[in-house]
Formats: C-alpha cells, structure tokens, sequence
C-alpha cells in the first residue's frame, strides 16, 4: 500500500476501461466497477472486450499486481476510495438528447457509500449543467463531496496513447484544492508514462500537456463543443465534395489546398461517407439539445448533422447512376467499425451504407478484419458476412471501402484488379485512393469529390 489516493472508475467502457489501467500502472489502487456480469468476467480474466491496441497487456498487469481490481460492488470499492471517476455511459434518447441514467444512478449509489471530503470527478460526456443537479444532489445528502467536471478527449483505436499524451487536462469546478489533487494525479502519470507506453507497446511521444482549470460549466461544454467543432469540419468537407462534384474538382485538393493555411489545419477535413462512432453523432445532437433548452438554435450543428446523415445514401445514388439499378447487384462493403482500429460498430457508416444496398435489393457481402459477428446485428439480415478476403465473392459489381483499414488502403492496382473482375467498379467511400492513379490502369472508380 502506497499514501496514494484510491480510486474508483464507474463504468469499464472505452474511458474508464482506459483510464483504470493506466491509473493501476501509475501507482494507484484503482477499483474499477463493471456492472455488465459478461464483460466483468471477461476483464477478470485479463483482457478488454471490445479491441483496444496494447489495453490488454495493462490490464493483466494491473491484474497481476492487484492495483486493478474489476468488481461490481459499490460496497466494496467506494468506502476505500478518495477519487471516484464516473465513466458510465451516456446513451441517447430517442430526440437526441443524452439519456441521464446512469449518470445519476451511478452518482446516487455511490453517495451511499462515499467517505467524507471524497472527490467526484465526471468523465462521462453530460450536458452543461448536470454537474450543478449532481452537486445539489450531494449537498442534500449532507456529505461534503468535491465534484468536477474532468471531460475526455481520447480516440478509440489510439485511447492509450491519447491518454497518456493529452493535449491538455481539462479540470472544472469551485475546488481548488480538489482540482489541485487531480493535477497532482495527471502529473504522476505523466511522470509514469514512458513506462506505460513501453508496457502496452506504444510509442513514446515528447508531447506538453497543458493544464487548465475553468468553470464547471465551461468543463462541460468543452467536451461537446470540441467534437461538435470537428463534426463541422467533416461536413464541411463534405458539402463541398458534393460541389466539386458538379464541376469536376478533387475535394481532396481543395482540402490539401486549405488545410496548409495554419488557420484551418488539414485535420478532419478528410471527406467521403460522414462521420460515425460513439461519440461525435451523439455529442452533436447533444449540443443541440441542450442549447435547445436553454432556447438557442444551433443551426450550424443541425446542418452539420444533415450533410453528415445524407452522406452514405449520396454515395450509393452516385453508385446507382453507374449501375441504372442496384436490384440484384453483387455488391461488396469492406469495413464495418465506425473507424480504423477499433471492433466499434455504433452509428457505423459501413453498415449503414450496406442497409442501404440492402434496401435496393442488392446482394451484399460484408468483411471487416476486426468487429465480431454479434456486433452486427443492425445489418439487413439478407447480410453475407465473411471472415476474410479470399472468401469474398469474384466478380462483384462494386466494392465499397467505407473504413480506414489498413488493409483496405494499401491495396496494390494488381489486388484491385483481381478483387473487381471483369466489371466491378471500385466506390472509395473514404477517398482513401489516387483517381488518377487508377485510371492508369482502367480501374473503374467513385470517389466522394472527386473525378471518376
Ligand atoms: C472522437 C474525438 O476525436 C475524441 O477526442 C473524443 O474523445 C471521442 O470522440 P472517436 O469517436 O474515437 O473520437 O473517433 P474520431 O477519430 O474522432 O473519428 C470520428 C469519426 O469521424 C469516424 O467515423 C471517422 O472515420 C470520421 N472522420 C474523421 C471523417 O469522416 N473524416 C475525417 O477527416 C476524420
């Protein structure tokens, strides 16, 4: 035992799985509570159960050495602890706005337990204002608990890295001594984190973080405001594909041409089939909502939504003029997480450009390297999934790259070629290749945006 603070994380998803097991590495006693029985059992037995690159090497670890312990008891793990981390989820309500559930349960459970002057730090993504309805919570309780608002800013497919080599440490709320012991923990990890990253297999980077306390209100708008702001990029991007589309310009040149203006940045500019995940569809409409409250329109937002929600049936139309029909079309998605890197399928444009096909009574075939079978459930059931490349029918007429995959980019003309056969057309639905470059080799092509 160390004179540390112990921890509890509420909730082992992609943030709390992540961060208890970097908090373990850094020193800390680090409970973590999982109330899903499968996935507990599964972090017991020493790995994630969604794909993380170098997760399980920190959770057996952390294991090992007992400085993680995955548990389903609030009774057990809030007593002990000085620092709880609410990491549970936030999912979303039919209109948009986030679901609060268990956001309050997690926060009115461990209050029945919390020892006093502990601090409660928020990670979940919540709403402006949820924080004060928390602290009123507490406060009635008569408890002298410390809440602040700490927003997560990690990437699936990179989480570790991202949280080992933060741009900066947001921390929110009246406290100062309470922020100052959380800056006192972001620093020990930063002081911990060459050796973290060497454990999980991540590269070392030279990067500042920058610390900075604000408003509790501020705190969390700057989660929501902040993927809203890269949301906009991407439709952004996007809007002005479907115009160079019309006057035979290359959005990824217009983009490149932007982008090195400092001003901008090239970052999230990346066009093709919209943006998908756990995060920035349910951020944006998020945002909306919770301005909506408080009666401001983000038009901005609600537009950056459309652009983004038109984007896979765009690309199929653009399918559909080469085809005349997709009715009985052999057609082929590759990729189905909602980015390279991760096993997450939640708001997927693969899948949803695959329902699409599915809809116009296409035959489709799916393959993704890393997302499990179970995970596919929102695919039209008429789906083929297969496990590899060389199971992937001959001569589709369309092959459709809706993921960043790495296998799926680095294809070689010889590969695509043999994939397409006699009359397949290649519908990059990332931009991920060179239009020019393939039409040396009669390779026939849709881009978003770009000249075919
Ligand atoms: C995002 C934020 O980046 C992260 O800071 C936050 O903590 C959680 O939400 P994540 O959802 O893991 O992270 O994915 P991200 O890498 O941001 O990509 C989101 C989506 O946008 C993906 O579907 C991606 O393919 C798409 N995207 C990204 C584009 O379509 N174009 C781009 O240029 C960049």
């Amino acid at each position: 035992m160390n004179n540390l603070p112990t921890i509890t994380i509420l909730g082992a998803g992609y943030v709390g799985l992540t961060t208890g097991s970097i908090l373990a590495q850094a020193g800390y006693q680090t409970y973590l509570i999982e109330p899903n029985q499968k996935r507990l059992a599964t972090i017991k037995s020493g790995r994630s159960f969604f794909f993380e690159d170098g997760l399980d090497t920190l959770i057996e670890k952390g294991l090992k050495t007992k400085m993680l312990l995955p548990t389903d008891s609030y009774a057990h793990s809030i007593p002990q602890s000085d620092i709880i981390f609410s990491c549970v989820g936030t999912p979303d309500n039919p209109d948009g706005s986030p679901n609060l559930e268990y956001v309050f349960e997690a926060a009115k459970t461990a209050l029945q337990y919390l020892k006093p002057k502990a601090i409660y730090v928020q990670k979940s993504t919540v709403p402006v204002g949820t924080g004060n309805r928390l602290i009123d919570i507490f406060a009635k309780s008569g408890l002298k608990v410390d809440y602040l608002s700490n927003p997560e800013f990690l990437r699936e497919g990179t989480a570790i890295a991202d949280t080992l080599y933060p741009d900066r440490i947001i921390i929110g709320g009246d406290s100062s001594a309470a922020i100052s012991t959380l800056t006192d923990l972001y620093r020990r990890v930063e002081l911990n984190r060459q050796a973290i990253a060497e454990l999980s297999g991540i590269a070392n980077q030279a990067k500042v973080c920058r610390y900075i306390s604000t408003e509790l209100s501020s705190a969390e708008l700057i989660k929501v405001t902040a993927n809203a702001f890269l949301a906009m990029k991407i439709s952004f991007a996007n809007s002005i594909a479907i115009l160079s589309d019309q006057v035979d310009a290359d959005v990824v040149e217009i983009m490149d041409g932007i982008g090195l203006d400092p001003r901008i940045g090239t970052a999230f500019l990346r066009a093709g089939r919209g943006y998908g995940g756990g995060c920035f569809p349910k951020d944006v409409s998020g945002l909306v909502s919770s301005a909506q409250d408080h009666g401001v329109e983000l038009k901005l937002m609600r537009s950056t939504q459309e652009i983004n929600a038109k984007m896979p049936g765009y690309i199929i139309d653009k399918l559909k003029t080469r085809l005349t029909t997709l009715k009985n079309k052999q057609i082929i998605i590759l990729g189905l997480s909602f980015k390279a890197g991760t096993s997450d399928t939640r708001m997927s444009p693969g899948i949803a450009l695959a329902n699409i096909c599915a809809k116009n009574q296409a035959s489709i075939t799916v393959f993704d390297p890393i997302v499990n079978r179970e995970d596919l459930d929102q695919l039209d059931t008429s789906t083929r999934i297969v496990d590899s490349i060389s199971e992937l029918p001959a001569n589709p007429d369309a092959i459709i790259i809706a993921t960043e995959w790495p296998e799926f980019c680095n294809f070689t003309p010889t590969q695509i070629i043999n994939l397409l056969g006699k009359e397949g057309i290649l519908v990059d639905a990332i931009n991920a290749y060179n239009p020019k470059s393939l039409a040396q080799y009669d390779i026939r092509y849709i881009g978003v945006g770009r000249r075919s």
